[in-house]
Formats: C-alpha cells, structure tokens, sequence
C-alpha cells in the first residue's frame, strides 16, 4: 500500500480552510492508503505561543480529526512530539540544507516580516526542514495539504533528494549499507477545490488561524449563532447577481466555493442556482449550509473530548506504531550517514 502522511497545527482553532484543503481529504484516503496523521505540536512553538493552553489545543485537535471522520481502524493518529524521531532526524537534515533555501520560504519572509527577521526565533527558519523531517521518516507517498504548503513540499523533496545523493545510493553501499535511497521521494496532493479558502473579510487574503479577527474564519466548533453573524457581517459586493471567476469579486468567488464545497456539487450547479440571486438570498443558505454540515462533526467532537481515556490511548497507540516505522528511518540514515551504531 501506498502511504500518506499529513499534519494540522494545534494553535488557534481548526477552521473551514483546514478542513477543506486538508482534513477533509484525508478521509477518502484513509481506505485506498497507508495512513499517518499527526498533531504537529512542535511546530506551534516557532512563534511566540501560550505553553498553558498547547497541551488542550493538541487534544481539541485530535478529537476534531477524529470528529471530522478519521478512522483509527485505518489510519494512526498522533502527537508529533511523542515521536522523537521527528527531532532527531530534523537535525541531520538541517545539516544537509543550505540557509538560502529557507531564506526563500514564502512563510518564513511573511511571518518574520512584522517582528523582524533578525528577531524571530530561528526554528520559525528552520521550521521546513521539520516538517520534512515528518514526511520522510514514513518513507511518504503523497502528503495531502492546501495550496499554502506547496513550497515547504518542494523543499522536502529536493532536500530528500540531496541527502539521498550526499549518503545514499553507491556511496552508502560501499560503506555496507543497502544501497538505494535513504528517503522516498514524496508527492504533494493538493485538492482540485478548496486548496485555498479566503478569508471573509478579504477575498484576496487566504483564511487563516493566525489573522487577528475572528470575523475573518469559520471555525469547525462555531456554535450556530456564531456562523450566522460572521456570514451576516461577512464582505460582499455590490455587483447584480452572483459569479465565481469574476476577478473583482473574489469575496464573491469564495462564498461560491464555500457553498460548492459544502453542497457536494459542480460548479457549473452552483452557478446556475446563484447567478440571479443576491446577497440577502444567498446568505441565509450558505449559512444554513455550514450549520447542517459542522452540527455533526461538533456533536462528535463533544462525545470524543469528554472521553478523555479513549483519546489517550487512541494517541499512545498511533505514537507506537508511528514510532516503529520512523526509528528504522531514522536508523537507515544514521549509518547511512557514518554514525557509529547505537
Ligand atoms: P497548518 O496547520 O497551517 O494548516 C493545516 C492544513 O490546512 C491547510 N490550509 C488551508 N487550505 C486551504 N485554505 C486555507 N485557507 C488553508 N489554511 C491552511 C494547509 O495547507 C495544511 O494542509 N506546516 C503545516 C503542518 C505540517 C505538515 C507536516 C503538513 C507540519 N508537518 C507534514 C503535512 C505534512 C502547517 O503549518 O499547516
């Protein structure tokens, strides 16, 4: 079986942009693939973070993939930081990858805009090379993520590459090991729709957990009030009518999207049913929309975070089993490497 791997982070809420470009695609995979899903908690802390509140968060998000329709008959659910592997191979990798090829993350340029780069903490730098560390420890097939991670993707490939051709292949042989690569190469898996959910506040900024206002997402445990205010107050237009494509009404374009995605249906559907509606027509049925399609993942959520045992072993299981497929990894290349063996 073909493997997949992929990650959420536990700060701030899980959102529709989460959901759509991410979680919810796992879920068709879990039962054609080989499947890892992990909490990444040790990304969380690359930027300033309340310690207090990460070991909730990282629960709260297991329980919403769980929730969302994660199988733990089929798939592994863990904490990433309940894999030391994760670390242990991220340093042997930072030492495989030249600074400019993080200087170039489009994120790191971004986050480290505000505070400065001379100021950000330098994980928020090396940041990629841990999450490339993630992927390829499971010798990875495909990684299914949102449009946003597609340059962290690239890296982990071309980093899987070079470790590959530095330690891998003849060279590793004629030092004993198996010869062939040390990391499979892996793919990413972005969705046709819904890899990149804007923001209702501005239709040309991408939905994020980290955006000041709340206003600006729909989060997957918005209570019904909640969803129904953010929609009434969200940005909309002035144009006759309802379109997607329309380049001066990306707002316009995303509630579409938005609706498409929650009904199931094609775009050209979509189109037909909205193109003569307006605002106040269209608003009171995506609303109703988003409450039918979350109220059953929130009455879940709720059974699974009040059982509190039953997630922990879910997550010491998923840890185990992750963990016996990483350390053979992470040992490969160990002695693929040079190191003496333990
Ligand atoms: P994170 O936590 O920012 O986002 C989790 C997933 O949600 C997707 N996503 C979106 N998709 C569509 N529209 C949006 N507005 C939107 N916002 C976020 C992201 O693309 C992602 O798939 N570095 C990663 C986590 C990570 C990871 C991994 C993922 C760490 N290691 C290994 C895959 C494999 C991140 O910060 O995602």
């Amino acid at each position: 079986k073909k493997r997949i791997v992929s990650g959420v982070q536990p700060t701030g809420s899980i959102h529709l942009g989460n959901y759509f470009g991410a979680i919810r695609n796992w879920i068709s995979l879990q039962n054609t693939y080989d499947t890892l899903f992990f909490i990444v908690d040790l990304h969380a802390i690359t930027l300033p973070y309340d310690a207090q509140k990460l070991a909730k968060s990282t629960r709260d998000t297991a329980a919403i993939y769980l929730a969302c329709g994660v199988d733990t008959s089929k798939a592994s659910v863990f904490v990433q930081s309940h894999v030391r592997a994760h670390v242990e191979l991220m340093w042997l990798l930072s030492c495989a990858t030249p600074v400019g090829w993080l200087n170039r993350m489009i994120q790191f340029k971004e986050k480290s805009r505000k505070e400065g780069v001379e100021n950000v903490g330098v994980a928020l730098l090396t940041y990629p090379v841990l999450m490339a560390s993630d992927i390829l420890l499971y010798q990875s097939d495909f990684v299914p993520v949102g449009e946003d991670q597609k340059q962290h993707l690239e890296l982990t490939r071309e980093l899987a590459e070079r470790v590959n051709y530095l330690y891998g292949g003849k060279k590793w042989k004629k030092m004993g090991g198996r010869g062939g690569a040390i990391f499979k190469v892996p793919e990413p898996l972005i969705p046709p729709a819904g890899a990149r959910v804007m923001s209702l506040t501005d239709g040309l900024s991408k939905m994020s957990k980290s955006a000041p206002s709340d206003q600006s997402r729909i989060n997957l445990l918005d209570p019904k009030d909640v969803i129904t205010n953010k929609i009434k107050r969200c940005k909309t237009d002035s144009f006759p009518g309802l379109e997607f494509d329309n380049p001066e009404r990306p707002e316009c374009n995303n509630l579409l999207s938005i609706y498409q995605l929650l009904s199931g249906r094609t775009k050209e559907e979509i189109a037909e049913e909205c193109q003569g509606m307006n605002w106040g027509t269209f608003k009171p049925l995506l609303t109703d929309a988003l409450v039918d399609h979350l109220h059953p993942i929130q009455v879940r959520y709720q059974e699974i975070i009040s059982d509190s045992a039953y997630l922990d072993r879910i997550l010491a299981e998923g840890a185990a089993k992750a963990s016996d497929i990483a350390d053979a990894t992470l040992n490969n290349a160990y002695q693929a490497m040079g190191f003496l063996q333990r």
